[in-house]
C-alpha cells in the first residue's frame, strides 16, 4: 500500500473482530517500529506483547473500572467539552477502555530507555526517548493500517503504569508511554468523525 493511503486509512478502532492476527504480521510491523528515527540511534525500545487471554484479564480486571455512556457523558460534561465530533468521540471511547484492550487481538505495551525522572523533565532533550517511542508508534500504526490492522493507543493513568510496570515485570530504567490495541476491525466498527482541517489556517510562512 503507498505510505499516503496507509496515512489516510489509519484511524482508531476500538471494536476487534475475532479474526487473529498471523505471528509474521505482527514481526512485520513491529519492524517497522524499529525504522522510526530515535533520539540516541540506539532504538532502546522493546515491545511487550500481552496476548495471553486469562493473564491479560487478570491484569485489565485489578487495573481498570468500567465507564458507562451514561458516566462519559457525565464526565465530556464535567470537561466542558462542546465541539460535537469531540464529544461524541469520547462519548464513544470512554465505555470502551476495558473493551478494547480485552478484545483487542494484540495488546503491546511499548517500552523505552528512560534515565531521568520521566515527569519531571528539565529540558526538552530529557523527553527525547519518550518523544522517539511515539514516533515508533506511529509507525507501527501505520504499518499496521496497510495490513487492514487497526487500534488504538491508551494513556495509563499513574497508579496504572506503575501497576503495569510490576505485573509485566518491566526492567527499572524503562517506561511505558501506553498501550497499543490491535487488530482487524469489528463489522460496523465504529470510526470516530474527523475534524477538517484547513491548511490555509494551520500553515504560517515566515511569521504567524
Ligand atoms: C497521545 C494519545 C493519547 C491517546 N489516549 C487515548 C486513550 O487513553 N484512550 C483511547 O481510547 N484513545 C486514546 N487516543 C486515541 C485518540 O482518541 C484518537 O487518536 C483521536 O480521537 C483521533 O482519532 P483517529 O485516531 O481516529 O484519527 C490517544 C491518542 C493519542 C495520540
Amino acid at each position: 500500500m503507498d505510505i499516503y493511503q496507509a496515512i489516510d486509512e489509519r484511524q482508531t478502532i476500538r471494536d476487534f473482530s475475532s479474526r487473529q492476527i498471523p505471528d509474521e504480521t505482527i514481526k512485520k510491523i513491529l519492524r517497522s517500529a524499529f525504522k522510526a528515527p530515535s533520539n540516541n540511534h540506539l532504538r532502546n525500545w522493546h515491545f511487550l506483547l500481552l496476548n495471553d487471554r486469562e493473564r491479560r484479564l487478570e491484569i485489565i480486571n485489578k487495573l481498570l473500572k468500567p465507564i458507562s455512556r451514561k458516566g462519559a457523558i457525565g464526565i465530556v460534561n464535567r470537561w466542558q467539552l462542546i465541539d460535537d465530533k469531540q464529544r461524541d468521540m469520547y462519548i464513544d471511547a470512554i465505555p470502551k477502555q476495558i473493551s478494547m484492550l480485552r478484545d483487542c487481538q494484540c495488546l503491546i505495551l511499548p517500552c523505552f530507555r528512560q534515565e531521568a525522572d520521566l515527569l519531571k523533565p528539565n529540558n526538552l532533550s530529557d523527553l527525547n526517548g519518550f518523544a522517539s517511542i511515539w514516533l515508533a508508534i506511529e509507525n507501527l500504526l501505520l504499518a499496521a493500517a496497510a495490513e487492514g490492522i487497526f487500534g488504538v493507543t491508551r494513556i495509563p493513568f499513574e497508579e496504572e503504569r506503575a501497576k503495569i510496570k510490576n505485573a509485566c515485570q518491566i526492567p527499572a530504567g524503562y517506561e511505558i508511554p501506553c498501550w497499543i490495541a490491535l487488530g482487524y476491525p469489528a463489522e460496523g466498527a465504529r470510526r470516530a468523525s474527523q475534524l477538517e482541517i484547513d491548511l490555509v489556517e494551520r500553515i504560517h510562512n515566515d511569521t504567524w
